[in-house]
């Protein structure tokens, strides 16, 4: 039987109408359209107070951290829907990625949730930007600080507010074909990881 990769997926924004929500779903739609296993998650279930060095020492991470850990090392692939605040990624991301950080690997052999599997980033936002401001700095803390692979390739949904059809699709044939292709490239690179 073919390997169907597991690929995690969610949105930096747990607000009711969020966009990224949209495409975060639109990716679990597309995944499964090409063989791939998604688990679509929010991380509304994952409530984590901000960072704070002292809490950590004297509660250690939170368990909703743990929890979004292990999910996340028993994945192959990781699809982040990314929204722009100022720029750069939602303090609900950051804080997110900082406290799964802070859990260190049992053993150098031990997996992580961060080097074993592949990334694919998108974003949407209502300016003309498409949220690419805050791809590119989640790009750099995934890589660059936690060691991640991320793909080169990434979905961008400028002028979001007219980007998605009312049944929830892409409205943009342009954007619509960067999610085909960073979800074929996604399942592609998590298949060789299974
Ligand atoms: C604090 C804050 C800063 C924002 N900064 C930007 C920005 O720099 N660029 C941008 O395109 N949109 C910006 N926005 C608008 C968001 O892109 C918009 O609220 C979007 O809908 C958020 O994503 P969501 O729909 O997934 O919740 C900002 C919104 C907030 C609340």
């Amino acid at each position: 039987m073919a390997v169907r990769p597991k690929i995690l997926v969610f949105s930096g924004s747990i607000r009711a109408e969020s966009f990224n929500a949209r495409l975060a779903a639109l990716a679990v739609k597309a995944i499964a359209l090409r063989d791939g296993e998604p688990t679509l998650i929010s991380l509304a279930d994952y409530p984590m107070p901000i960072y704070d060095g002292d809490l950590e020492k004297a509660e250690g991470v939170p368990e909703a951290g743990r929890r979004l850990h292990d999910l996340m090392i028993a994945h192959a692939g990781v699809f982040i829907a990314s929204p722009e605040y100022n720029q750069s990624v939602t303090p609900l991301l950051k804080n997110t990625i900082d406290w799964v950080s802070r859990i260190r690997p049992d053993g150098p052999r031990a997996p992580t949730p961060w080097k074993d599997r592949i990334f694919a980033l998108g974003g949407a936002s209502p300016g003309y930007f498409g949220a690419t401001r805050s791809l590119a700095h989640l790009r750099h803390i995934l890589t660059m600080s936690l060691g991640a692979w991320v793909l080169p390739d990434q979905v961008s949904v400028p002028s979001a507010s007219t980007a998605f059809a009312p049944d929830g699709a892409l409205a943009s044939e342009r954007a619509q074909a960067q999610l085909d292709g960073v979800v074929a490239r996604l399942i592609e690179e998590a298949a060789r990881r299974t």
